[in-house]
């Protein structure tokens, strides 16, 4: 078959290459639902536990069956000592790069590293879950001169990442905060650090390599990234009035607005309202407005772009927030992978349950039929 006769399907834009139960989105109402329940009612009235339990076993926990999760989440927290050393040797790199490589190397300690039946998966998926955490907070500590703070028994999920920050228990309002982040965090169907996950899987390749794909993947400025960049731009601009030039002069020299357009979302990201709303709470509790006032200056000023389909998306306000909670910038994405890991995990376990190896192809438009020239005569 010539090129021209192959249909390409750049960035698998529109591509449905398989079916999920798991999260469903509708990017032209700017709806986001996981496992049928609204992304707004699971943010506001649910924990990241509960949805990581929804997520992964598909059904609201009773009572009971939350608590033994809980049980199950809290006990995993602690990571090998050997791990704690990984990070010290590498505590220059970035925060990524070091997830990245310690989430990789757990594997070396996990018993069942190598078992992808259903049960070890979503063992490992908690695990990794209770980790994954602990991992950024050791980093953090080690690269500033201090011990790692032991990560807590008895805090929620999202508490104990905060208290493991500085070894303050962080108030109510903060953590369900930062709850809330990881809550909209926690799955996006396929995304490309899903999709490469799932693509991992599909060699048969186990957990703990997809998770690593998936971090490496969420890495890249125009994914997981994005948060950390419209830190930057927020302070770029400076205060509310120069944020109608500062997108003009972005859009004169063809840059992106970090925090806007999504490959999904053509309405606005559902994610980012719930996150508006906590941004301007914390600007107030902090009695530091003026990060809110600039987020809210730019959005006026890319309200333009919204005939086009460029909303705000999840990362435009999800980098004040950690800012105001006194979190180091580099550490934006690595709190998203912390998040994700749920998603991940059921998305490889959707993966293995009616495996493929997804193996697209290419259309080759190369040169044909070269002549060998041997290297002596070569020019
Ligand atoms: N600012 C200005 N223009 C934009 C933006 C933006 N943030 N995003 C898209 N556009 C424009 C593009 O320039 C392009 O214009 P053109 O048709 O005139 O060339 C058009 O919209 C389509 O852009 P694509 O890159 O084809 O759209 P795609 O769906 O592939 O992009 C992406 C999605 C990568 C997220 C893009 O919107 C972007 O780069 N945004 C900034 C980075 C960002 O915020 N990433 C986080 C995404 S959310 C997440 O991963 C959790």
């Amino acid at each position: 078959m010539s090129d021209e006769d192959i249909k390409i399907h750049r960035g698998l834009n529109n591509v449905y290459f398989d079916r999920t139960k798991t999260t469903y989105i509708n990017g032209k109402e700017g709806v986001l639902e996981y496992r049928g329940y609204n992304i707004h009612d699971l943010s506001e009235k649910s924990s990241f536990e509960e949805v990581s339990y929804l997520l992964l076993y598909g059904k609201l926990p009773t009572k009971n069956e939350l608590d033994a999760f809980n049980k199950s989440l809290k006990e995993s927290r602690e990571i090998p000592s050997k791990i704690i050393d990984i990070i010290r040797s590498i505590k220059e790199s970035h925060p990524m790069d070091v997830l990245r490589t310690a989430v990789s190397a757990l594997s070396a300690f996990d018993e069942e590293a190598s078992d992808k039946s259903y049960d070890a998966t979503m063992r490992k998926g908690i695990r990794l879950t209770s980790q994954v955490p602990t991992i950024v907070m050791a980093h953090n500590a080690i690269r500033g001169g201090k011990d790692p703070i032991e990560p807590s028994k008895e805090l929620s999920h999202a508490a104990n990442f905060i208290y493991m920050l500085d070894g303050e228990i962080p108030s109510d309002s903060t953590a369900s905060l930062m709850d809330k982040d990881f809550i909209v965090h926690a799955d996006h169907g396929s995304n490309a650090s899903a999709f490469a996950a799932r693509v991992c899987a599909g060699t048969q390749a186990d957990l703990h390599s997809a998770i690593t794909t998936g971090i490496s993947v969420l890495s890249g400025p125009s994914h997981g990234g994005a948060a950390e960049n419209v830190m930057k731009m927020v302070k770029e601009v400076g205060s509310p009035e120069n944020a109608k030039d500062y997108v003009k002069n972005l859009q004169k020299s063809g840059e992106r607005v970090m925090g806007f357009g999504h490959r999904v979302y053509k309405a606005e990201d559902p994610r980012a309202a719930q996150l508006q709303e906590g941004v301007k709470f914390l600007s107030q509790e902090k009695g530091d407005p003026s990060w809110y006032e600039i987020l809210v200056a730019v959005m006026d000023a890319m309200k333009p772009y919204q005939r086009r389909g460029i909303h705000a998306n999840v990362d435009f306000f999800a980098g004040v927030i950690y800012h105001l909670l006194g979190i180091p910038t580099d550490l934006f994405v690595p709190i998203f992978a912390v998040g994700r890991i749920p998603g991940w995990t059921i998305q490889v376990l959707e993966q293995y349950k009616n495996n493929i190896l997804l193996r697209p192809l290419l259309s080759y438009t190369g040169e044909h039929q070269q002549e060998y020239i041997p290297i002596e005569n070569r020019k």
